[in-house]
C-alpha cells in the first residue's frame, strides 16, 4: 500500500483550526448529543471523563494512511460507546443478570463504566474532529447488536474488543509513522495506555492476572474493521463506506484451543471453492512474534459451509493471550499481521487464553 501526502488537503487545513462538526445532518442516536454534542454536552462529557479533549491543534497535514486511520479509530470508539452505554442501562435498570447483590460493587462498577463510556466518548470526537479539520465527513454510528444476556458475558466481550483495539491501534501507529504522520502518533500512544487501563480492570474482574502478555499480540486494521461489523445491525452504518479497508470473510470459531497443544475446530463460507481448489493453511498471530503457519485439515464442506480442524501449538510458542486466526491460500512464510490480513480468506477467528 502506499501512503501518499495530501497536499492540497494540507493547504486547506492551516486555514482552519479545528473546523466544527456540522450538526444539522448527523442524528444524535447515542448518548450525551453524540457524535455531535453541544458545548454544554461536551462540559459534561468532559466532567464526567475525568479531563478534556486535547486543546492543541491537529498537524498541518496528513497522510492518505493517517485518514483511514482516524476513520477506523471514530468507527471502532463509537461502537465502544453504544456497548458502554447499552451496559451502563442495563445495570442501572437492574435487568435480570445485570444485578449486584452488594451495594458497594454496584456503585464502584458504575463508577468505573461511566468515566470509561466517557473516556470513549472523548476519544471518538477527538478521531471526528481531527476528521473534520482535514476536510473529511466525521464517521457516523451504526446501529449495534451485542451478543451478551449478563455482566460477565459483557465484561468478558469488552476484554476481548479492548484487546482487538490494543493490538489495532499498534497498527495505527505504524501506520501513522508510515506516512510521516508524527504529530497524531503521540495522542493515540495516550489512548493506547487508557484502553491498557480498561482492559487490567476487566482481566481483574474475571479472576485473571491483570496485565496480560509482556507484548500484547498485534492486529491489523482490516481485522479490527472485519470484527466490529459481527456487532453491527447489517446496513445500518451511514457511511462505512467512506473507510477504505476490506471486509473479510468471518471466520467462525466452533472450538476454541485451551492452554496446551491441540486443535482448534472453525467453520467459514467459501464461496470461491478455495477448499476444493488449493491447499489451506491456519495463520495465528500471537503477540509480537512471526505469524505461525499450520495446515488446515477440511472436516466437511455443505454447500460453501466449510467446518475445518488445525494444530494450535499452544506449547510451541507460549500462546497466552490474544490470538487471531486466519485462513489463507498460502502457506507464507509471513512476516507481520498485514501480510496475513492481505492474503485472508476467512478471518479472523478472536480467542483469549489465560
Ligand atoms: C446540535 O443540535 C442540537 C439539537 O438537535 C443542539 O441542541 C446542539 O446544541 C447542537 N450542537 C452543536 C455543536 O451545535
Ligand atoms: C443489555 O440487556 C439486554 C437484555 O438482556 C441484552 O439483550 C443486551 O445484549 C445487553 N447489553 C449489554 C451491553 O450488556
Amino acid at each position: 500500500m502506499r501512503f501518499v501526502h495530501l497536499a492540497i488537503l494540507s493547504g486547506l487545513a492551516c486555514l482552519s483550526f479545528a473546523a466544527p462538526i456540522t450538526n444539522s445532518t448527523i442524528p444524535r442516536i447515542l448518548p450525551d448529543g453524540l457524535p455531535v454534542p453541544s458545548p454544554s454536552e461536551l462540559e459534561l462529557i468532559e466532567d464526567r471523563a475525568h479531563g478534556t479533549l486535547p486543546n492543541g491543534p491537529p498537524p498541518p497535514s496528513i497522510s492518505e494512511g493517517g485518514l483511514t486511520n482516524l476513520k477506523l479509530v471514530a468507527f471502532n470508539e463509537l461502537f465502544e460507546v453504544a456497548f458502554f452505554h447499552e451496559l451502563i442501562t442495563n445495570i442501572t435498570d437492574k435487568v435480570l443478570g445485570y444485578r449486584f447483590s452488594n451495594e458497594d460493587d454496584y456503585y464502584f462498577v458504575l463508577r468505573g463504566l461511566k468515566a470509561i463510556l466517557a473516556q470513549e466518548e472523548l476519544h471518538v470526537l477527538d478521531a471526528n474532529n481531527a476528521l473534520a479539520h482535514f476536510g473529511i465527513d466525521p464517521i457516523e454510528p451504526c446501529k449495534y447488536d451485542f451478543p451478551v444476556q449478563d455482566f460477565d458475558s459483557a465484561i468478558l466481550l469488552a476484554s476481548t474488543f479492548t484487546d482487538v483495539v490494543l493490538g489495532t491501534l499498534q497498527d495505527v501507529v505504524e501506520r501513522f509513522a508510515i506516512g510521516g504522520d508524527f504529530g497524531l502518533s503521540r495522542v493515540v500512544s495516550s489512548i493506547i495506555g487508557q484502553e491498557g487501563e480498561q482492559q487490567g480492570w476487566f482481566r481483574i474482574m474475571q479472576g485473571k492476572v491483570p496485565s496480560e502478555l509482556p507484548f500484547l499480540t498485534t492486529s491489523d486494521l482490516n481485522f479490527a474493521f472485519t470484527a466490529i461489523q459481527s456487532f453491527i445491525v447489517p446496513n445500518s452504518c451511514p457511511n462505512i463506506g467512506s473507510i477504505p479497508l476490506e471486509t473479510l470473510e468471518p471466520l467462525n470459531v466452533i472450538r476454541p484451543p485451551t492452554a496446551k497443544t491441540g486443535n482448534i475446530m472453525v467453520s467459514f463460507f467459501d464461496h470461491h471453492h478455495e477448499t476444493i481448489e488449493s491447499i489451506l493453511w491456519m495463520v495465528y498471530i500471537n503477540q509480537q512474534n512471526v505469524p505461525v503457519v499450520e495446515p488446515l485439515h477440511v472436516i466437511s464442506r455443505e454447500d460453501n459451509e466449510v467446518v475445518a480442524e488445525a494444530l494450535f501449538p499452544w506449547d510451541a510458542y507460549q500462546m497466552n493471550g490474544l490470538t487471531f486466526a486466519a485462513v489463507t491460500a498460502t502457506e507464507g512464510p509471513f512476516t507481520n499481521a498485514y501480510t496475513v490480513a492481505k492474503a485472508t480468506i476467512a478471518g479472523p477467528g478472536i480467542f483469549v487464553i489465560n
